[in-house]
């Protein structure tokens, strides 16, 4: 006899939205915001353990517990009628998700404008990521968060050298994939000697690098506000050795500010600053975890449960209407810095990001 699956902490269905939210086809949350970007983590399994995420300790879910390729796509079909135009899928490590290749192709075959997924860069090769670019993916995003390998094993600690995620990134290039985002989390003491040679990386390879302030997300709970390197610290370390200037063509719902070479060379570098310039005001993001929690933020104490919904003959209106009542519930900020913070219980590797 099959164990029962765990449970969520809060294993339950939002509260109803106003039955006004349910009749214009959009995903409104109380604070007026309209959700486009539907962010999936399909597995919470990893090969890495980066201390700024997961302990070498935690524990993986159940492979039953995960949704299936056909359930992930229920929702996405969901969300879609609900005007969600971009759909990134991460961890984890997706590239670990035995069915990667299925929702990546049912994905390619919907109308949507962006297909991303963010990977650690050590499982691809140029087969895969050709078939990832037929099939649909728009780009990848790679986590590196030094071009050192002894920092690299004491920082993921794994056997991924810093020469496999470059040769990664250059087989995304040589695919035809769009232009590579790589994620650097900054964290003083740790790395903070290196943002200028990541803008080297960029200007070489025109990649498009994001320095993430450090963010209480780490199962370990080491984070402080003293880790965190402030988004003025990194840019004026970078231009010690390069003038930056800052792009003035900015999506109103990026989270990162973005700057470009004043000298023109290739590359992008960009900054999100989640920690001393928060962005939630501009939030168009939902999040599903791995099991089918719906996170309305990345820093939500609460959660909606929709597994039991999908595995009990819920119908295409029935998610549709679960995912409006979940996305009225997101709070409007994720509060770091306020007496009543209160760190998620889940590490980031658990909620995808
Ligand atoms: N703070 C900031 N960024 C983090 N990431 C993982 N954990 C943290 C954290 N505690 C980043 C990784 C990955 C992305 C999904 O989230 O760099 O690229
Ligand atoms: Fe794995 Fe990404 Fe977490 Fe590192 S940050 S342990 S690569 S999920």
């Amino acid at each position: 006899m099959d164990q029962p699956l765990p449970q969520l902490d809060q294993p339950t269905a939002p509260p109803p939205a106003p039955e006004a939210e349910h009749q214009h086809g959009a995903l409104h949350d109380a604070h007026g915001r309209t959700i486009h970007d539907l962010r999936m983590s399909i597995t919470d399994r990893c090969n890495f353990r980066c201390i700024y995420c997961m302990e070498p300790t935690d524990r993986f879910l159940p492979k039953r517990a995960l949704l299936s390729a056909s359930e992930y796509i229920m929702i996405v079909d969901a969300a879609i009628t609900l005007g969600v135009r971009k759909v990134r899928l991460t961890g984890g490590e997706p590239t670990l998700y035995p069915v990667l290749d299925t929702i990546i192709s049912e994905l390619g075959r919907r109308n949507l404008d962006d297909i991303a997924m963010t990977t650690n860069g050590s499982l691809l090769d140029p087969t895969r990521a050709a078939r990832w670019k037929a099939a649909g993916l728009t780009r990848l995003t790679f986590s590196l968060d030094t071009l050192r390998e002894d920092r690299m094993t004491s920082i993921t600690r794994s056997k991924t050298r810093v020469s496999d995620v470059l040769r990664s990134i250059d087989i995304a290039a040589d695919s035809g994939l769009a232009r590579s985002k790589i994620n650097v989390v900054a964290m003083r003491g740790l790395n903070e000697d290196e943002f200028a040679d990541f803008a080297d990386l960029a200007r070489e390879r025109d990649l498009d690098i994001r320095f993430i302030e450090f963010m209480p997300l780490d199962s370990g709970r080491s984070w402080n506000p003293g880790r965190v390197v402030s988004e003025s610290e990194i840019i004026e370390s970078i231009e010690q050795r390069h003038g930056l200037e800052q792009r003035d063509s900015q999506n109103l719902h990026s989270t990162s500010r973005d700057y470009h070479f004043k000298d023109g060379a290739p590359g992008r570098i960009g900054v999100i600053a989640s920690v001393t310039r928060p962005f939630c005001g501009a939030c168009n993001r939902l999040r599903v975890t791995a099991e089918g929690a719906v996170r309305p933020c990345l820093f939500s104490n609460t959660e909606w449960d929709i597994r039991p919904l999908l595995r009990s003959g819920g119908s295409h209106d029935d998610i549709v209407r679960f995912l409006v009542d979940s996305v009225w519930t997101k709070q409007a900020g994720h509060g770091i810095g306020r007496d009543d913070f209160k760190q998620p219980d889940r590490g980031m590797s658990a909620i995808g990001g």
